[in-house]
């Protein structure tokens, strides 16, 4: 019996090694692994032994059914084949798709785009990459002048084929070179906002980012005063926060405006009381603004004498940080999902 049993399993695992198809792999399996297969014939005799016998022969019988049962196994699976017939169960819950969303400057720049547009302003874009020309000296700021510190630049360097270089082109460091091109392009009247990314070669810290965003604003008409511009500005404020926020209007020199003003809000995360966000001063600047300088009307084609204008340059990231509660500028650009999750 157990010469009989030794036997066949040798000579099974000697074909099942020669065995090149899944086919054929099924046809051994049966005729050595089946119900009425060669191993099962042997078993059979089994229950007739003796007491001592059965013992044995059973426990021997059970060892080389399952080897063979896990070489057979083995074989299947390099041939590719499966246990079941694949089994889908439609009643399973499916696998979540996660949806994108939109970033917090997107959402609040959404929301100042409605404001906007409702009062009549078209929405504009402008290069980022710019010219000295656009970004300071049309915004009455000239090379020697000491207002091109207040922004520090990433000037690009360029090289001409002769081998001499100018670099007269800048990341610009805010929204208001578009102001120039608006009128160039738009003329008088005008109203519109541009919201966009600007660059500044900064120390980084909680509230200093080499990349930001700003929106800029500028509305030039017939008769247009600062009571103009502090109804907007109000207005913006308004629709972002939606409730009543405290705010205080101080002078702020700007080439480009005059006179110039800076709309401050009371710091929304330490209700004033200062923390490092508001460099512990309880406010925080948001809204530099001002009247259009003559000299910026001329440089966009637009006639001082007939025309006035106001312009404003809104910090975006600094309006997302303030409506958030968010305390480090670094967490937008930073890519860290655990943030941007919460959006
Ligand atoms: N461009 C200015 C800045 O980024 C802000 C500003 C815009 C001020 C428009 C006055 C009018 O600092």
């Amino acid at each position: 019996m157990e010469e009989k049993l030794r036997q066949l399993k040798d000579k099974a695992l000697r074909e099942l090694e020669r065995v090149s198809d899944l086919n054929s792999f099924r046809d051994l399996e049966i005729k050595y692994l089946g119900r009425k297969g060669e191993l099962a014939e042997i078993l059979k005799s089994i229950p007739s032994l003796n007491g001592e016998e059965k013992k044995i022969f059973g426990a021997l019988g059970n060892e080389i059914k399952n080897e063979l049962a896990k070489k057979f196994e083995e074989k299947r699976i390099f041939f590719g084949g499966k246990r079941e017939r694949g089994f889908i169960d439609i009643t399973l819950p499916g696998e979540k798709i996660e949806g994108g969303h939109l970033h917090p400057i997107t959402l609040v720049q959404n929301d100042l785009e409605n404001i906007f547009t409702s009062m009549g302003f078209m929405i504009l874009d402008g290069p980022e990459l710019e010219s000295d020309y656009y970004n300071f000296e049309a915004l009455n700021i000239p090379p020697y002048h000491p207002a091109r510190d207040m922004q520090d630049t990433f000037y690009i360097a360029r090289t001409d084929a002769d081998g001499t270089g100018v670099s007269d082109l800048v990341l610009r460091t805010h929204t208001s070179p578009v102001q120039i091109r608006a009128m160039q392009k738009y003329g008088a009247p005008f109203r519109g906002v541009v919201p966009g990314r600007v660059f500044r070669s900064e120390n980084i810290d909680a509230s200093h980012e080499h990349t930001f965003y700003q929106m800029e604003g500028l509305m030039v008409d017939k008769d247009i005063s600062i009571d103009n511009l502090i109804f907007t500005l109000k207005q913006l404020l308004n629709g972002i926060f939606k409730r009543a926020v405290d705010t205080r209007i101080r002078p702020g020199y700007f080439p480009f405006v005059e006179p110039g003003i800076e709309l401050d809000i009371k710091c929304a995360l330490c209700g004033g009381a200062g923390c490092p966000a508001c460099k512990h001063s309880g406010w925080l600047e948001l809204l530099p603004a001002g009247m259009v300088h003559p000299n910026v009307l001329r440089a966009g084609g637009i006639d001082p004498d007939i025309y006035s204008g106001f312009a404003f340059g809104l910090g975006l990231t600094r309006l997302a940080m303030m409506k958030y509660g968010i305390e480090d500028i670094r967490l937008f650009n930073g890519g860290d999902l655990r943030f941007l999750k919460q959006f």
